[in-house]
């Protein structure tokens, strides 16, 4: 069979395919240390779970409105109004399956062939190659070396006349930083000057530590929910942890809500209400539920960080959201794809190559997992790259010496 140029061209995604491995060997008995995944180990959320559950005894099992069920919408639009203080109501909401889906039916709605998208490194992995599938051109804008958060300045001088969007992802995976608000006002008022689309991509904005919060774009203009360039997507995946319900959202225009509802018409009609009853119920439920999720992220947070600290010559900053961290290898070599291959092959550890984020000579480590497994993965990297400690190791029932060094 001939496969289009564009299909064969799109990458496998690195992340899907380490769970992937990471699974295989686990399953072979091996001890495998994953500080490769992008889910919190949580379970659902109780009003998550007995709203579907609900549901489904109801035995009300049809298709939903394309854009999405009516409480949820509405449960979408008090989240935005709770959490931005931007009013809009549920005609301004389109549901997707995951924040995925969302994004691509937005990228797929503003570019045309050879237009292009503007993506900040380090980025998503994603990004690119979700902005070539709608035959558009990703344009990557680098940060300063040593730093994880672009200049204005070299924002600007990336777009050009055929520019459509930028693609604002804050706080960062893979990064875990957090933009200032000055930088984000500047990139809110440089889209509404160039006329182009602010996509923010919120998925981590409530999972910030040490006190902080998010600095939101929607303070930094003056339009108001129908003219705004803002679009922001977000989801349960990352704020519930419940990334395998698939459910995501847009909040746009409501003119832009309707393209985009087409288009969801057009490929998949809708996401599974009995998920969408699950994301209603996760968004109505107590507080509580969200927080003991974010403040275990930050507790593992500073058990990475200790335990990091304990490898010399890393450099490491100190991420201020999400679940990652993305520590600069460079002293021990300047190709991640080789130092995560080498982590994997020789000390079981999952990591996931800086290369695939746009920043080589890192490698992106999570903490969504046990503290303990944060431990046991960190000393198996210090093990398999510093020379100077022990030349032995046992990893799950085997003592295995170091010989590569
Ligand atoms: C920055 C970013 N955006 C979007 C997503 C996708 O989220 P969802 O599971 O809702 O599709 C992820 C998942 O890893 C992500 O890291």
């Amino acid at each position: 069979m001939s496969l289009s140029a564009l299909a064969s061209s799109i990458a496998e995604s690195p992340t899907l395919s380490l769970n992937e491995t990471a699974r295989a060997l686990r399953e072979k008995g091996e001890s495998v240390i994953h500080l490769g995944g992008g889910e919190p180990k949580n379970k659902a959320p109780r009003s998550a779970a007995q709203a579907c559950a609900a549901k489904l005894e109801g035995g009300d099992v049809k298709y939903t409105p394309t854009s999405g069920t009516a409480g949820l919408k509405q449960a979408v639009a008090r989240y935005t109004e709770q959490s931005y203080g931007w009013s809009v109501g549920p005609a301004n909401v389109i549901v997707c399956d995951g924040a995925k889906g969302a994004l691509f039916n937005v990228l797929f709605a503003l570019v045309d062939p050879g237009d292009e998208v503007v993506v900040l490194a380090p980025y998503w992995v994603s990004y690119p190659e979700m902005i070539k599938m709608v035959r558009g051109v990703p344009v990557i804008v680098r940060p300063p070396e040593g730093g994880f958060v672009p200049r204005l300045e070299d924002v600007a001088a990336a777009l050009g006349a055929k520019t459509k969007a930028l693609i604002v992802n804050s706080p960062n995976n893979p990064s875990g930083a957090v933009y200032p608000e000055e930088l984000v006002a500047g990139l809110v008022r440089l889209c509404e000057e160039r006329g182009i689309a602010y996509i923010s991509d919120d998925i981590y904005h409530k999972l910030v530590f040490d006190g902080r919060t998010t600095p939101s774009p929607y303070r930094a203009t003056d339009q108001d929910p129908e003219t705004t360039k803002i679009i922001s997507i977000n989801g349960i995946s990352k704020l519930f942890g419940m990334t395998g319900f698939r459910i995501g959202w847009a909040v746009a225009p409501k003119a832009m809500v309707k393209v985009l509802a087409r288009i969801q018409a057009q490929t998949v009609s809708c996401t599974s209400g009995l998920l969408q009853a699950a994301a209603e119920g996760a968004l109505n439920g107590p507080p509580a539920d969200f927080e003991a999720l974010r403040s275990s992220l930050q507790a593992n947070r500073d058990v990475m960080m200790r335990e990091l600290a304990a490898i010399p010559r890393l450099k490491v900053r100190r991420p201020e959201g999400t679940f990652y961290c993305l520590p600069d290898f460079r002293a021990y070599g300047a190709d991640s794809a080789a130092l995560a291959r080498l982590l994997l092959e020789k000390a079981l550890v999952v990591t996931v190559p800086g290369r695939e984020f746009g920043m080589e000579g890192h490698l992106r480590l999570s903490y969504c997992t046990s503290a303990e497994e944060i431990r046991e993965g960190a000393a198996r990297i210090r093990w398999a790259l510093d020379p100077e400690a022990p030349k032995q190791m046992r990893i799950g029932s085997k003592t295995v010496v170091r010989d590569w060094l």
